[in-house]
């Protein structure tokens, strides 16, 4: 494909890109005013319309990807592997993921319906929240209609889901199917299978789906020696460790890197600094708490005294030599800051490796000479540089080295997805910083693929996130315009959330050590949730007020309704085992709609986790648990779980309602764990 093509190509995808988005606004605009939309003929129209821009989309982002790939390969036979189906409900596990189940349900029936369509897409959604549309959806009709038109067969798409419905295989996930409007598949999924399956999470516990083991690294947090840790670097800890939770829960083996800032040329003027302040370092360990400010001194003579700036570079020649002397200035000085960031970690329980930059140190050396020797370097005014594309040389290059001889941020990176590839052998590569820094990714991957270090199916994935703002809505500050300290935040989350427990008047119910727990579990929780319930990639107002407030999507509002579910069988005074020994007895039955509602949302557990684990956005998960939570409370307003008489004796215990209980908390639990938050029993 030429170049031209290739942007044609382009264009034509955000073209369509735009108008799937205008669709969609004005579908949720339609959504979220009344529900006359329901009948709505634009209603239908506009979602058919926006299967077919979201189908058109994918065509065209997959042939971009088979176009950019610089290799040129041609693009893979389509395999036609039959899926095997459930054929039988009781050999389904409680980890089963139904939309994946449902595409193979439905691939059979289009590929039999269309066995000459290269491709068909499989598209199922869930349905929203009305009945009427089903539990789910396949909405494959639209498309596959559009793609025999382009073949001169003359169909529509309600003729194309009919088609598709009578060669569609029966499957004990489905209760019925029908085909409605333009040509939706409504599906209808069968009780006695989510009957069974909430059983079997009941019984056996929350088992992850299965996936295939994959070794992943996890960059994250990576602050900067010497320098302080902020707020981008809060978020990139928060967001880096539930990406790791969620692929642990999976069983991938992750491994959790602190790409620590701890080599480059500020480290000449601060040694230099500490030996004249401190010039028996060696023996007496100097009594920097603040390295910040040291820094800052630091800094403050290397722009001014040419003395010292000449004495701060040849302190970063010997360093960087090895020689004793200076590697233990170094060494002290690396150690001072990783006792403050250590505070943070252990707040926050996170547990990390330190392996910064200067791990790479020798591996520069090696990565440099390989990209060298493959001749993948050019010079541009005394820099050694390497571009991303051989032929295009647009965007930026890496300037992998100076033209005074030394590295850059970019060779260590180089240095590091080859150490993470061959060493690690890792299958996944992710880095969590700003967005600021995407563009360095995708030159890193594009360099690193050209170099022959990351092979196909390997890359280097960034996820980015947006930068955290005040509540006025401008770069987060103190009010005297310092930047805040990460120490001094958590502290006051502290202290505002114990003054919410005081206020409603925890302090008088639960002991102290109950109430320093709940203390805790409330700040840290609120701050995690807060960053974590946001899509990342935008940026977000840091709100205390808004974080600690139980009736919003907030961590306080989840721990509550999570205590509340959990004193129901207290009260009731049932046991686990004894709802086990009921649960074994007579299993799980629906009979009321709130519950079936309830068990509808919990079957989805694995379908989010498997959605969060490939697109690591955390807030898929955030939006699953309040959702959990708030049809949690529909079902316990409309369903009784224990009958009390006038004396508030129990005079009736239901047990699978309380069965609903303990797998709705389970499950809560399970996600809040993920999310990094902890629980506590009482609050
Ligand atoms: N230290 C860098 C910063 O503070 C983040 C490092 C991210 N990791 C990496 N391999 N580049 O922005």
């Amino acid at each position: 494909m030429s170049d031209s093509d290739h942007k044609k190509l382009e264009e034509r995808t955000s073209k369509a890109e735009r108008e799937a988005k205008l669709i969609e606004d004005e579908l949720e605009k339609l959504a979220s005013g009344d529900l006359s939309f329901v009948n709505d003929p634009r209603l239908e129209k506009l979602m058919t319309d926006n299967e077919k821009l979201k189908h058109r989309l994918e065509i065209l982002e997959n042939a971009i990807k088979a176009t950019s790939s610089s290799s040129g390969k041609a693009a893979k036979p389509i395999t036609r592997k039959r899926p095997t189906l459930v054929t039988d409900i009781s050999s389904v596990e409680g980890n089963v993921c139904i939309v994946d189940e449902l595409k193979n349900v439905f691939s059979l029936g289009i590929l039999s319906a269309y066995p000459d369509l290269e491709d068909p897409p499989v598209v199922i959604t869930l349905s929203s929240n009305n009945p009427k549309f089903g539990d789910y959806q396949c909405n494959s009709a639209m498309p596959i209609s559009q793609l025999l038109k382009a073949k001169n067969v003359k169909t529509n798409p309600r003729e194309v889901a009919n088609n598709i419905l009578n060669k569609t295989p029966s499957s004990p996930l489905i209760e019925r199917v029908e085909v409605a409007g333009a040509g939706f598949l409504n599906i209808y999924l069968n009780k006695a299978f989510v009957e069974h399956v909430l059983n079997c999470v009941l019984r056996f516990g929350i088992k992850p789906p299965p996936v295939k083991r994959e070794r992943v690294i996890v960059d994250f947090s990576s602050p900067n020696i010497a320098k302080e840790m902020h707020v981008g670097h809060l978020r990139s800890t928060i967001i880096g460790e539930s990406v790791c939770r969620v692929l642990e829960f999976l069983n991938h083996d992750v491994l959790r890197i602190n790409h620590l800032g701890d080599w480059g040329t500020q480290f000449g003027m601060l040694i230099a600094h500490l030996q004249d302040k401190f010039p028996n370092f060696k023996t007496h360990s100097p009594p920097i708490s603040d390295l910040q400010a040291f820094y800052k001194e630091s800094k403050k003579r290397f722009d001014e005294d040419e003395e010292f700036k000449k004495r701060a570079y040849a302190c970063v020649v010997q360093l960087q030599s090895g020689q004793p002397d200076y590697i233990a200035a170094w060494k002290l000085i690396c150690e001072v800051s990783r006792r403050e960031f250590q505070k943070i970690y252990d707040r926050l329980d996170i547990k990390i490796i330190d392996r910064g930059e200067s791990f790479y140190q020798s591996r520069m050396d090696v990565v440099v000479k390989e990209l060298k020797d493959k001749g993948l370097l050019e010079e541009d005014e005394g820099r050694l540089i390497m571009w991303g594309n051989a032929e295009k040389h647009d965007g930026i290059p890496l300037t992998v080295v100076k033209s005074d001889g030394g590295y850059t941020y970019d060779t260590s990176d180089m240095a590091t997805i080859k150490q993470r590839v061959e060493e690690e052998k890792g299958d996944r590569f992710i880095y969590v910083t700003d967005a600021g820094q995407a563009t360095h990714f995708v030159v890193i991957d594009a360099c690193a693929r050209r170099a022959g270090i990351l092979k196909e199916g390997q890359n280097v994935e960034h996820v980015g996130f947006g930068v955290v703002l005040g509540e006025d809505k401008k770069k987060f500050k103190t009010r005297s315009g310092d930047t805040i300290k990460l120490i001094d935040l958590l502290d006051e989350g502290l202290k505002r959330s114990l003054d919410k427990l005081v206020e409603k008047g925890r302090d008088k119910v639960l002991t102290p050590e109950e109430l320093k727990k709940a203390q805790e579990a409330v700040a840290y929780g609120c701050i995690k949730y807060a960053d974590l319930s946001h899509n990342r990639v935008n940026d977000y107002v840091f709100s205390f007020d808004k974080m600690l407030d139980d009736k919003g999507n907030t961590a306080v509002y989840l721990l509550y309704a999570l205590t509340r579910i959990r004193s129901i069988a207290r009260t009731a005074q049932i046991s686990i085992e004894q709802l086990l020994e009921e649960a074994q007895k007579t299993g799980f039955k629906f009979s009321h709609e709130a519950e079936w509602k309830l068990g509808k949302v919990l079957l989805r557990f694995p379908e989010v986790i498997l959605k969060v684990a490939n697109d690591l956005y955390l807030h898929s998960l955030c939006e699953y648990l309040y959702e959990i939570s708030s049809t949690f409370t529909e079902f316990y307003d409309k369903c009784y779980c224990v009958e009390k008489d006038k004396e508030g004796k129990i005079v009736k215990i239901i047990y699978e309602r309380l069965m609903l209980c303990e797998v709705t908390a389970r499950i809560m639990e399970k996600c809040l764990d993920i999310l990094g938050i902890k629980t506590v029993s009482k609050m």
